[in-house]
C-alpha cells in the first residue's frame, strides 16, 4: 500500500527543494540531511559543534552518492548570530530547525546557555525564515512541555507546568512560532519529540541519552545504572519515524500548517523492559551481558511516564511510523555494534 509518505517521496524527487537543516552535525539533524541528499534534494546544513560531531558528517557522506554530497553546503556558525541564521535561510524553501542544547539536567546545571540558545537563537532562526519567505518552518519542540501534566495518552492540547529550564525554552519555541504565525503569516509546525533513538545518537558525556549510553556500557562489560526503580517509562521513538515526521510536517498544508504534534510511536517502555530488551537484542547479535543492572536515584526534572497520542499527526499529516521500540533498536543495532564497540 502507498503511504502519504510514499507519495511525497516520490514528489521530492520529481520536484527537488532547497531545505536547511541546523543542528545538521548533530543526530537527527544528520539523519535528516542523509534523507534530504538521499531524495536528491539541495540541502544546506549550519551548526557549530557544540555538541554534534564531524563524523556524523563524515558518515552521511559515506553513506549518500558522490553527486548527493556535492548537493550538501555546510556553514559552521551559530544560530545565536542573526547574520548566519539570515545567510543561511535566504534562498531555501524549507527549514528544519533542529539545533539546541538538549538535556534536562544541562538545563538545570546551565539555564543561562541554553536559553541563549533555544530562545534567542530560536528567535533568530524563526526571523530568519520569515524574511527569507520560506514554505515552511519545521522545528523540534519536544515531549518535555508536557511538564508536571499526569495524564496519559498525552494529546498536544494539554499541557502542565514545565518541569525544568529546558522545558521552558521548548514551550517559548512553540509560543514564538505561534505569534509569527497570527503576526506576520509565517507557516511553521512544531514536532514534540518523544525520546528518539537510533544511528549517530551521542553515547558519551555526562548528558548522554539512556538508549546508547546503556548500549555503549553493554557492550563494553559494565555495569548499567538505572535512575530510579526502573518503573519509569518512555515513548520511546525512532529515527525513522522522526524523520518521516519532519518531511510531512515540512510539505503540510491547509489545517496541517501551524500546529504542533506528537512524534512518537503510542506505546510505553519502562526501564527494567528496556534493558531486557537490550540484553535480549544484543544476546542475538553475540553479545552477552547478563550482569544486572544497578538502581539509582530519580533524576530530577524528570516526569516519571510518558506516552504519546499520535492521532493528531495521523489525521492532519499521515504520519504513520513505521518502527516501534524492538523493529528501532533491530535496525540500529549494526551502528550500534561498529560504532560503540
Ligand atoms: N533526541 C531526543 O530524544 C529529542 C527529544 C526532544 C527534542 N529533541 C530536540 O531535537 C533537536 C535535535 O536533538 P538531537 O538529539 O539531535 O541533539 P544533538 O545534540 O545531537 O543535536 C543538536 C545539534 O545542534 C547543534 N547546536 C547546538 N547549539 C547550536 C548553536 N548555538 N548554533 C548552531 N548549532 C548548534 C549541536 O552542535 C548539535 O549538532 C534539539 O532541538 C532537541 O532539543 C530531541
Amino acid at each position: 500500500m502507498t503511504t502519504r509518505f510514499d507519495e511525497l517521496c516520490a514528489e521530492l524527487r520529481r520536484n527537488p527543494r532547497t531545505w536547511l537543516v541546523t543542528g545538521c552535525a548533530g543526530f537527527i539533524g544528520s539523519n535528516l540531511v542523509e534523507a534530504l541528499l538521499s531524495l536528491d534534494q539541495t540541502v544546506r546544513g549550519l551548526d557549530n559543534f557544540a555538541t554534534g560531531h564531524q563524523h556524523n558528517l563524515d558518515e552521511v557522506r559515506d553513506n549518500v552518492t558522490e553527486a548527493q554530497w556535492e548537493n550538501f553546503h555546510f556553514t559552521e556558525g551559530d544560530i545565536r548570530d542573526p547574520q548566519t541564521c539570515a545567510a543561511v535561510a535566504e534562498g531555501a524553501h524549507h527549514v528544519l530547525h533542529q539545533a539546541a542544547l538538549g538535556s534536562v539536567p544541562r538545563s538545570l546545571n546551565d539555564p543561562v546557555t541554553t536559553n541563549d540558545v533555544n530562545i534567542s537563537g530560536f528567535l533568530n532562526m524563526l526571523v530568519a525564515a520569515r524574511d527569507a519567505d520560506v514554505r515552511s518552518f519545521v522545528y523540534a519542540a519536544s515531549s518535555s512541555t508536557y511538564g508536571d501534566h499526569p495524564g496519559l495518552p498525552k494529546v498536544e492540547d494539554t499541557i502542565g507546568k514545565p518541569l525544568s529550564p529546558y522545558a521552558v525554552t521548548k514551550y517559548v519555541n512553540e509560543l514564538y512560532a505561534d505569534v509569527f504565525a497570527r503576526a506576520y503569516g509565517t507557516r511553521s509546525v512544531g514536532l514534540r519529540y518523544f525520546n528518539v533513538f537510533g544511528r549517530r545518537q551521542d553515547p558519551n558525556g555526562a548528558y548522554a541519552a539512556v538508549i546508547p549510553k546503556w548500549i555503549s556500557g553493554m557492550i563494553r562489560g559494565e555495569e548499567v545504572r538505572i535512575n530510579g526503580d526502573g518503573s519509569t517509562s518512555r515513548d520511546f521513538c525512532y529515527i525513522d519515524n522522526v524523520i518521516q515526521a519532519n518531511l510531512l510536517a515540512a510539505l503540510a498544508d491547509g489545517e496541517g500548517l501551524n500546529q504542533v504534534y506528537n512524534v512518537a510511536f503510542n506505546a510505553r517502555t519502562d526501564l527494567k523492559q528496556l534493558h531486557a530488551h537490550l540484553v535480549r537484542i544484543l544476546k542475538q547479535n553475540g553479545v552477552d551481558c547478563d550482569r544486572p543492572p544497578v538502581y539509582g536515584d530519580f533524576r530530577a526534572g524528570d516526569v516519571l511516564h510518558s506516552q504519546a497520542d499520535i492521532g493528531k499527526a495521523r489525521r492532519l499529516l499521515g504520519y504513520a511510523p513505521q518502527f516501534d521500540i524492538v523493529s528501532g533498536l533491530e535496525a540500529a543495532m549494526p551502528w550500534y555494534l561498529r560504532f560503540l564497540s
